[in-house]
């Protein structure tokens, strides 16, 4: 599977201007603020993958655990919706219909939004989206349009049919002259960011500032105390799965802005054949996958990648890797069964960070070059949980995909 170090990763300093101007801390304060009111709101748990740890010889890793995020099933809950309030805000859901392309888990989570503020919803899913994703989106009152082509192109035909009948895109990636719902919808997702710091800083109680988890700190003379003990805590390395680089650029850029040049080593996970990512980093700028997107990874599967993404993300993230689709199942199990730690339910784009961590940890280069070692607190993301649990049950029982 392929690997590489970013040659444009800027190590030292402070969060870049053009990273805050992306997802600074206003951005995530207001969007904390609304997405704690929301009904059903809770802190996702962040679970210590004690056994996991030991066995790979490493400190402590931490698993924030998305798959109960608001009854959605995935932590894209937290953007699609946030998009959703942003352009109904002030004026109402009345006469408002929002549509969007999607894998499955953006698709519900605009749904979802459209319901709670009050528009309607057209979602576009590409052929490999399986009918129980879009039966899910359905349930939210959606219409769900099927194209026959892949997510890229999905995207497009949304875009083309907003056009036409003057419906407003929520879409969770970027293209020309299209930025700013983007941008917000990253900004919903530093919730579940900042909630892990949260937890780790309340992993080993501090001192003297202990502030409540759904506060941050008030003033810059806190927040300076609170970057000091959150840096005893806080994660040395993050492994995070992409897809167009939302996740990524949202979780990256909201550990610089809070941790700053403690932030820590960000390596980014795609399917071997749905590497955006990777590509753009040995080219130094946006560039497209040129695999198959066959993948059991269905919420990565993507050709293009966000361009306002890849601003935060080439610029932060040290490594990007690849893994293959026959690892998946094994973490799903192991997951599952408790055998890394307490057992959660992990869905195949949900544990690819995970699988990207074991096999970089068994891999003793790769483990140097990122210094990866028996003091290391690393930190993941279990982006989604059983999203079609037909599906799921089959893996997760033996059955294979
Ligand atoms: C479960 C899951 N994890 C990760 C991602 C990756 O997010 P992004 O496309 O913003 O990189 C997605 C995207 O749909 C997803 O559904």
């Amino acid at each position: 599977m392929s690997w590489t170090l970013n040659p444009n990763v800027v190590r030292r300093g402070p969060l870049p201007k053009a990273v805050s101007a992306i997802m600074g801390r206003d951005a995530h304060r207001e969007a904390r603020a609304e997405i704690e009111s929301w009904p059903g709101y809770r802190a996702t748990p962040l679970l210590s993958a004690n056994r996991l740890a030991s066995r790979l010889g490493l400190g402590s890793v931490f698993v924030k655990d998305e798959s109960g995020r608001f009854g959605l099933g995935s932590f894209k809950a937290l953007g699609g919706a946030y998009g959703v309030r942003h352009v109904t805000r002030g004026r109402g859901g009345g006469g408002v219909t929002v549509t969007c392309a999607s894998d499955g888990n953006h698709g519900r989570a605009v749904a979802w939004g459209a319901r709670m503020f009050g528009c309607d919803a057209v979602i576009y899913l590409p052929t490999h989206v399986t009918e129980a994703r879009a039966d899910a989106i359905r349930s939210y009152g959606a219409r769900v349009v099927r194209v026959d082509g892949e997510y890229d192109d999905a995207v497009e035909q949304a875009d083309r049919d907003a056009r036409r009948n003057g419906w407003t895109v929520i879409s969770d990636t970027s293209y020309e002259g299209y930025m700013e719902i983007p941008r917000v919808v990253m900004v919903g997702y530093t919730i579940m960011v900042e909630e892990a710091l949260n937890a780790l800083r309340a992993w080993r109680p501090i001192r003297e500032y202990d502030p409540p988890t759904h506060l941050l700190p008030p003033d810059p003379t806190d927040r300076a105390a609170a970057q000091a003990t959150a840096g005893a805590a806080a994660p040395t390395h993050v492994f995070i799965q992409g897809g167009v680089g939302g996740l990524a650029a949202a979780v990256i850029g909201h550990l610089w802005e809070a941790l700053g040049p403690d932030r820590p080593v960000a390596v980014i996970v795609e399917p071997a054949e749905a590497d955006g990512l990777l590509r753009s980093a040995r080219a130094g700028k946006p560039e497209a996958s040129r695999g198959s997107l066959h993948t059991i990874m269905a919420g990565l599967s993507c050709r293009e990648i966000s361009p306002l993404a890849w601003e935060v993300v080439g610029a932060g993230a040290h490594a990007f890797m690849t893994v293959a689709d026959e690892g998946v199942p094994g973490v799903m199990r192991a997951a599952a069964g408790g055998a890394m730690g307490p057992p959660f339910e992990g869905g195949e784009s949900g544990v690819a960070g995970l699988l990207g961590l074991i096999e970089v940890a068994r891999d003793g280069e790769r483990r140097r070059a990122i210094g990866l070692d028996e003091r290391s607190r690393v930190l993941v993301f279990n982006t989604e949980g059983a999203t079609d649990p037909g599906w799921y049950g089959r893996i997760v029982r033996g059955g294979g995909a």
